[in-house]
Protein backbone atom coordinates (compact mmCIF):
# COMPACT_ATOMS: atom_id res chain seq x y z
CA UNK A 1 0.00 0.00 0.00
CA UNK A 2 1.32 3.62 -0.76
CA UNK A 3 2.47 5.71 2.29
CA UNK A 4 -0.08 8.07 2.89
CA UNK A 5 1.48 10.04 5.56
CA UNK A 6 1.05 13.63 5.90
CA UNK A 7 4.88 14.21 5.14
CA UNK A 8 3.82 12.48 1.55
CA UNK A 9 3.72 14.21 -1.27
CA UNK A 10 0.07 15.55 -2.04
CA UNK A 11 -1.81 13.28 -4.15
CA UNK A 12 -3.87 14.57 -6.92
CA UNK A 13 -7.80 13.51 -7.51
CA UNK A 14 -7.39 10.95 -9.70
CA UNK A 15 -4.48 9.43 -7.82
CA UNK A 16 -6.74 9.21 -4.83
CA UNK A 17 -9.65 8.01 -6.68
CA UNK A 18 -7.71 5.10 -8.05
CA UNK A 19 -7.02 4.37 -4.36
CA UNK A 20 -10.47 4.53 -3.25
CA UNK A 21 -11.63 2.35 -6.21
CA UNK A 22 -8.99 -0.36 -4.94
CA UNK A 23 -10.23 -0.02 -1.49
CA UNK A 24 -13.60 -0.77 -2.59
CA UNK A 25 -12.38 -3.77 -5.14
CA UNK A 26 -10.67 -5.29 -1.48
CA UNK A 27 -13.64 -4.72 0.38
CA UNK A 28 -12.60 -2.20 2.55
CA UNK A 29 -16.19 0.52 2.28
CA UNK A 30 -16.71 1.02 5.52
CA UNK A 31 -15.35 3.35 8.56
CA UNK A 32 -14.31 1.32 11.68
CA UNK A 33 -13.93 4.17 13.62
CA UNK A 34 -15.58 7.64 14.90
CA UNK A 35 -12.37 9.80 13.69
CA UNK A 36 -9.81 9.16 11.61
CA UNK A 37 -6.64 7.65 13.58
CA UNK A 38 -2.63 7.64 12.36
CA UNK A 39 -1.82 3.94 14.19
CA UNK A 40 1.55 5.53 14.27
CA UNK A 41 0.67 7.89 16.76
CA UNK A 42 -1.04 5.56 19.59
CA UNK A 43 0.50 5.21 22.60
CA UNK A 44 -0.35 3.96 26.01
CA UNK A 45 -3.28 1.74 26.50
CA UNK A 46 -4.54 2.34 22.67
CA UNK A 47 -0.95 0.76 21.44
CA UNK A 48 -1.38 -2.14 23.72
CA UNK A 49 -5.16 -2.78 22.64
CA UNK A 50 -3.19 -3.42 19.10
CA UNK A 51 -2.21 -6.84 17.96
CA UNK A 52 1.54 -6.95 17.66
CA UNK A 53 3.11 -6.22 14.00
CA UNK A 54 4.96 -9.31 12.53
CA UNK A 55 8.09 -7.25 11.42
CA UNK A 56 10.46 -9.30 8.82
CA UNK A 57 14.65 -9.08 10.28
CA UNK A 58 15.06 -7.10 6.94
CA UNK A 59 13.10 -4.22 8.37
CA UNK A 60 14.78 -1.63 9.53
CA UNK A 61 13.20 0.36 12.60
CA UNK A 62 11.29 2.97 11.01
CA UNK A 63 12.05 6.66 12.60
CA UNK A 64 8.56 8.02 14.22
CA UNK A 65 7.28 10.61 11.88
CA UNK A 66 7.61 14.57 13.01
CA UNK A 67 4.34 16.49 12.96
CA UNK A 68 3.15 19.78 13.76
CA UNK A 69 -0.04 18.86 15.36
CA UNK A 70 -1.15 15.26 17.06
CA UNK A 71 -3.74 13.25 15.64
CA UNK A 72 -6.91 13.21 18.23
CA UNK A 73 -6.62 9.87 20.33
CA UNK A 74 -8.79 7.02 19.14
CA UNK A 75 -11.92 6.86 20.32
CA UNK A 76 -11.95 2.98 22.04
CA UNK A 77 -15.29 0.95 22.92
CA UNK A 78 -15.44 1.89 26.75
CA UNK A 79 -13.57 5.07 26.62
CA UNK A 80 -17.30 6.92 27.04
CA UNK A 81 -17.00 10.46 27.04
CA UNK A 82 -19.16 12.04 30.30
CA UNK A 83 -22.31 11.89 28.99
CA UNK A 84 -23.18 14.85 26.82
CA UNK A 85 -25.98 16.93 29.05
CA UNK A 86 -26.43 18.99 26.50
CA UNK A 87 -27.40 16.89 23.82
CA UNK A 88 -29.33 14.58 26.19
CA UNK A 89 -31.44 17.41 27.01
CA UNK A 90 -31.83 19.12 23.66
CA UNK A 91 -33.25 15.66 23.01
CA UNK A 92 -35.32 15.58 26.14
CA UNK A 93 -36.89 18.90 24.62
CA UNK A 94 -37.37 17.49 21.25
CA UNK A 95 -38.92 14.10 22.07
CA UNK A 96 -41.34 15.77 24.54
CA UNK A 97 -42.70 18.93 21.70
CA UNK A 98 -43.46 15.52 19.66
CA UNK A 99 -46.99 14.62 19.63
CA UNK A 100 -47.10 12.01 17.25
CA UNK A 101 -45.14 8.72 15.97
CA UNK A 102 -44.92 11.09 12.58
CA UNK A 103 -43.86 14.50 14.63
CA UNK A 104 -41.15 12.18 16.71
CA UNK A 105 -40.09 10.62 13.89
CA UNK A 106 -39.26 14.19 12.23
CA UNK A 107 -37.58 15.35 15.64
CA UNK A 108 -35.26 11.93 15.77
CA UNK A 109 -34.35 12.45 11.92
CA UNK A 110 -33.86 16.62 12.64
CA UNK A 111 -31.58 15.70 15.55
CA UNK A 112 -27.88 16.51 15.72
CA UNK A 113 -26.66 15.75 19.01
CA UNK A 114 -25.92 12.18 18.55
CA UNK A 115 -22.33 11.64 17.86
CA UNK A 116 -22.87 8.73 15.57
CA UNK A 117 -25.40 10.54 13.04
CA UNK A 118 -22.13 12.10 10.83
CA UNK A 119 -20.90 8.49 10.39
CA UNK A 120 -24.08 7.22 9.22
CA UNK A 121 -25.87 6.53 6.47
CA UNK A 122 -29.38 7.15 7.10
CA UNK A 123 -31.31 7.67 10.47
CA UNK A 124 -33.08 4.26 11.09
CA UNK A 125 -35.76 4.83 13.40
CA UNK A 126 -38.56 2.52 13.11
CA UNK A 127 -40.58 -0.80 11.24
CA UNK A 128 -43.85 -2.22 11.54
CA UNK A 129 -47.37 -1.14 12.33
CA UNK A 130 -47.00 1.75 15.12
CA UNK A 131 -49.32 1.10 17.81
CA UNK A 132 -49.17 -2.59 17.76
CA UNK A 133 -49.99 -4.54 21.00
CA UNK A 134 -46.37 -5.84 20.42
CA UNK A 135 -43.14 -3.90 20.07
CA UNK A 136 -40.00 -4.99 20.02
CA UNK A 137 -36.60 -2.82 20.64
CA UNK A 138 -33.27 -3.93 19.40
CA UNK A 139 -29.40 -2.55 19.87
CA UNK A 140 -28.71 -0.18 16.94
CA UNK A 141 -28.21 -0.44 13.17
CA UNK A 142 -25.97 -2.31 11.73
CA UNK A 143 -24.69 -2.21 8.08
CA UNK A 144 -28.01 -3.52 5.92
CA UNK A 145 -30.34 -1.27 7.90
CA UNK A 146 -27.67 1.49 7.38
CA UNK A 147 -27.80 1.47 3.55
CA UNK A 148 -32.03 0.70 3.60
CA UNK A 149 -32.88 2.83 6.34
CA UNK A 150 -34.80 0.35 8.19
CA UNK A 151 -34.44 -1.78 11.33
CA UNK A 152 -33.85 -5.07 11.08
CA UNK A 153 -33.39 -6.28 7.23
CA UNK A 154 -30.44 -8.42 7.64
CA UNK A 155 -30.08 -11.97 8.37
CA UNK A 156 -31.30 -11.24 12.43
CA UNK A 157 -34.45 -9.40 10.96
CA UNK A 158 -34.96 -12.18 8.81
CA UNK A 159 -35.01 -14.87 12.48
CA UNK A 160 -36.67 -12.01 14.27
CA UNK A 161 -39.67 -12.23 11.36
CA UNK A 162 -39.25 -16.26 11.87
CA UNK A 163 -39.75 -15.76 15.24
CA UNK A 164 -42.52 -13.24 15.35
CA UNK A 165 -44.88 -15.64 12.90
CA UNK A 166 -44.42 -18.16 15.26
CA UNK A 167 -46.46 -16.06 18.20
CA UNK A 168 -48.71 -14.90 15.39
CA UNK A 169 -47.37 -11.63 14.38
CA UNK A 170 -45.78 -9.48 11.62
CA UNK A 171 -44.27 -6.07 10.94
CA UNK A 172 -46.40 -6.18 7.43
CA UNK A 173 -50.05 -5.88 7.31
CA UNK A 174 -51.86 -8.81 6.97
CA UNK A 175 -53.23 -11.58 8.28
CA UNK A 176 -51.08 -11.94 11.72
CA UNK A 177 -51.04 -9.51 14.62
CA UNK A 178 -48.86 -6.65 14.25
CA UNK A 179 -45.89 -5.72 15.57
CA UNK A 180 -44.02 -2.43 16.02
CA UNK A 181 -40.09 -2.49 15.87
CA UNK A 182 -36.99 0.23 16.99
CA UNK A 183 -33.74 -0.08 18.32
CA UNK A 184 -31.75 1.62 21.19
CA UNK A 185 -29.76 3.61 18.78
CA UNK A 186 -30.78 5.19 15.43
CA UNK A 187 -27.85 5.63 13.81
CA UNK A 188 -24.99 3.09 12.91
CA UNK A 189 -22.20 2.83 15.36
CA UNK A 190 -19.05 2.56 12.93
CA UNK A 191 -17.58 -0.82 12.70
CA UNK A 192 -20.96 -2.29 14.33
CA UNK A 193 -19.30 -1.17 17.43
CA UNK A 194 -21.44 -1.14 20.81
CA UNK A 195 -23.18 1.54 21.30
CA UNK A 196 -21.54 3.84 24.47
CA UNK A 197 -23.31 4.83 27.33
CA UNK A 198 -23.38 8.69 26.60
CA UNK A 199 -24.94 7.33 22.90
CA UNK A 200 -27.60 5.10 24.50
CA UNK A 201 -28.38 8.08 27.38
CA UNK A 202 -28.64 10.90 23.99
CA UNK A 203 -30.98 8.53 22.30
CA UNK A 204 -33.17 7.49 25.59
CA UNK A 205 -35.50 10.58 25.65
CA UNK A 206 -36.60 9.46 22.06
CA UNK A 207 -36.97 5.73 23.00
CA UNK A 208 -38.60 6.73 25.80
CA UNK A 209 -41.32 8.69 23.37
CA UNK A 210 -41.60 5.84 21.17
CA UNK A 211 -42.60 3.58 24.07
CA UNK A 212 -44.92 6.41 24.92
CA UNK A 213 -46.87 7.36 21.74
CA UNK A 214 -46.97 3.32 20.76
CA UNK A 215 -47.98 2.46 23.94
CA UNK A 216 -47.69 -1.35 23.87
CA UNK A 217 -49.22 -4.10 25.51
CA UNK A 218 -45.87 -5.91 25.93
CA UNK A 219 -42.20 -4.60 24.93
CA UNK A 220 -40.05 -7.30 24.36
CA UNK A 221 -36.20 -6.05 24.59
CA UNK A 222 -33.72 -7.95 22.79
CA UNK A 223 -30.20 -8.56 24.02
CA UNK A 224 -28.23 -6.39 26.51
CA UNK A 225 -27.77 -3.02 24.95
CA UNK A 226 -32.11 -2.45 25.08
CA UNK A 227 -32.63 -4.28 28.12
CA UNK A 228 -29.97 -1.85 29.96
CA UNK A 229 -31.64 0.91 28.24
CA UNK A 230 -34.70 0.93 29.84
CA UNK A 231 -33.65 -0.86 33.56
CA UNK A 232 -29.87 0.10 34.73
CA UNK A 233 -29.67 -3.04 37.63
CA UNK A 234 -30.91 -5.28 34.73
CA UNK A 235 -27.03 -6.97 34.19
CA UNK A 236 -26.20 -9.60 31.66
CA UNK A 237 -29.19 -10.95 29.12
CA UNK A 238 -28.34 -14.20 29.98
CA UNK A 239 -29.71 -13.52 33.51
CA UNK A 240 -32.47 -11.03 32.90
CA UNK A 241 -33.90 -13.10 29.66
CA UNK A 242 -37.55 -14.51 30.63
CA UNK A 243 -37.92 -12.66 33.51
CA UNK A 244 -40.72 -9.26 33.46
CA UNK A 245 -39.93 -6.15 34.38
CA UNK A 246 -42.16 -3.01 34.40
CA UNK A 247 -41.12 0.31 32.31
CA UNK A 248 -42.91 3.75 33.88
CA UNK A 249 -43.48 5.83 31.00
CA UNK A 250 -43.50 9.42 32.06
CA UNK A 251 -46.98 10.02 31.59
CA UNK A 252 -47.67 7.11 34.56
CA UNK A 253 -48.41 4.32 32.48
CA UNK A 254 -46.65 0.60 33.10
CA UNK A 255 -45.96 -1.20 30.36
CA UNK A 256 -44.25 -4.90 31.08
CA UNK A 257 -41.51 -5.93 29.20
CA UNK A 258 -39.84 -9.40 28.47
CA UNK A 259 -36.43 -9.17 27.59
CA UNK A 260 -34.48 -12.12 25.33
CA UNK A 261 -32.04 -13.17 23.85
CA UNK A 262 -30.84 -10.88 20.24
CA UNK A 263 -31.36 -12.85 17.32
CA UNK A 264 -27.86 -12.28 15.89
CA UNK A 265 -26.94 -13.98 18.76
CA UNK A 266 -29.15 -16.53 18.41
CA UNK A 267 -27.68 -16.98 14.80
CA UNK A 268 -24.11 -17.67 16.28
CA UNK A 269 -25.21 -19.59 19.42
CA UNK A 270 -28.47 -21.99 18.11
CA UNK A 271 -28.84 -24.16 20.97
CA UNK A 272 -30.01 -21.08 22.79
CA UNK A 273 -33.18 -20.99 21.07
CA UNK A 274 -34.98 -23.51 23.34
CA UNK A 275 -34.37 -20.53 25.92
CA UNK A 276 -35.92 -17.98 23.16
CA UNK A 277 -38.62 -20.32 22.47
CA UNK A 278 -39.57 -20.44 25.75
CA UNK A 279 -39.48 -16.53 26.18
CA UNK A 280 -41.76 -16.29 23.34
CA UNK A 281 -44.62 -18.52 24.76
CA UNK A 282 -44.38 -16.40 27.88
CA UNK A 283 -44.89 -13.03 25.45
CA UNK A 284 -47.79 -14.83 23.14
CA UNK A 285 -49.49 -15.57 26.53
CA UNK A 286 -49.33 -12.10 28.22
CA UNK A 287 -50.23 -10.62 24.78
CA UNK A 288 -53.74 -12.74 24.84
CA UNK A 289 -54.42 -11.94 28.45
N1 LIG B 1 -29.56 -5.46 15.18
C1 LIG B 1 -30.26 -4.59 15.91
O1 LIG B 1 -30.20 -4.61 17.14
N2 LIG B 1 -31.04 -3.73 15.28
C2 LIG B 1 -31.15 -3.69 13.97
O2 LIG B 1 -31.90 -2.87 13.46
C3 LIG B 1 -30.41 -4.62 13.22
C4 LIG B 1 -29.61 -5.50 13.84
Amino acid sequence: MSDISPEAPPVDAAALRALLTWYAEMGIDDITGDVPSDFSQWTGSARKALPPVAQSPQQAPRAAPTRSKPAPAPILPGDDPLPADEAIAAARAAAAAATDIESLREAIAAFDGCPLKPGARNTVIDDGIAGAPLMLLGEAPGREEDRIGRPFVGRAGQLLDRMLAAIGHARQEGDLAPAYISNAIFWRPPGNRAPTKAEIAICFPFVARLIELNAPKVIVTLGNTPTQTLFDNAGGITGARGTWRDHATAGGAVIPVLPTFHPAFLLRQPAQKRLAWADLIEIRKRLRS
